[in-house]
């Protein structure tokens, strides 16, 4: 049986730092619960003890766009076998803050890394190579839906002026966080299924209904 075959549900969260995913992944994972859904809550980089240690170092140590594009691809072989595919082979419904269009967002379009290279990986990792697979034709396992948190760089940098002491990608300048954004609009291009654009720039409130909505319009909850 392939990945696409089993009966689980993989959603990802994205956005530039700064656009507020976390309360809205928490709400939609009681949504599912109450539906009688199994959750498994995870996040990229990281979700497994290897994928922390890789995260910890992607967001504080120095490195360039390559080293970085290769340990979070090196943190996600490990978190999809050890964790993403084993949940949705048993059914579960999956909700990770990131996956792959973050590494084309912060690592192609921020740090300028080559985004073709970055299909390649995508590839490796996500394709025959994650799915156990001998088959070359066999198409990189990617979320159902991706859920874009879309905020304006400078709203998201105002957000985070508030915050804690920010890591390696947070402390980047506003130009930073336009490009990301153009990446996530390019990955969105390619792809239009698999997402939903979400207005992140109002009230919690009125972006958890967006969410919600938008999850429904797929027919993944009630
Ligand atoms: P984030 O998801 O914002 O978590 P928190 O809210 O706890 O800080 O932090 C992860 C950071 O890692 C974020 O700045 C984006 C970056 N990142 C990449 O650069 N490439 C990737 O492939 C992934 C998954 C994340």
């Amino acid at each position: 049986m392939t990945i696409q075959a089993a009966n689980g549900l993989f959603i990802s969260f994205e956005g530039i730092d700064g656009a507020g995913k976390s309360t809205h992944i928490d709400s939609l994972a009681q949504a599912f619960t109450a539906q009688g859904r199994v959750v498994a809550l995870t996040r990229e980089p990281g979700g497994t003890p290897l994928a922390e240690q890789l995260r910890q170092m992607v967001l504080n140590d120095p490195m360039d766009a390559m080293t970085e594009a290769l340990l979070v691809f090196a943190a996600r072989r490990d978190h999809l076998q050890k964790v993403i595919v084993p949940a949705l082979a048993r059914g579960e419904v999956l909700l990770c803050d990131r996956f792959t269009d973050a590494t084309f967002a912060y690592q192609g379009a921020g740090r300028g890394f080559d985004w073709q290279t970055l299909l390649v990986l995508e590839e490796w990792v996500q394709g025959r190579a994650a799915q156990g697979a001998v088959a070359s034709a066999m198409p990189p396992l990617q979320p159902h839906l991706t859920v874009w948190f879309d905020l304006a760089a400078s709203v998201a940098a105002q957000r985070l002026s508030t915050a804690r002491l920010p890591d390696r990608f947070e402390s980047q300048p506003l130009a930073f966080f336009e490009q990301v954004a153009g990446g996530y609009a390019k990955r969105l291009a390619a792809d239009p299924d698999r997402f939903a654009r979400i207005n992140a720039d109002q009230a919690p409130d009125a972006v958890g209904r967006d969410v919600l909505r938008a999850v429904r319009s797929k027919g993944f909850l009630p």
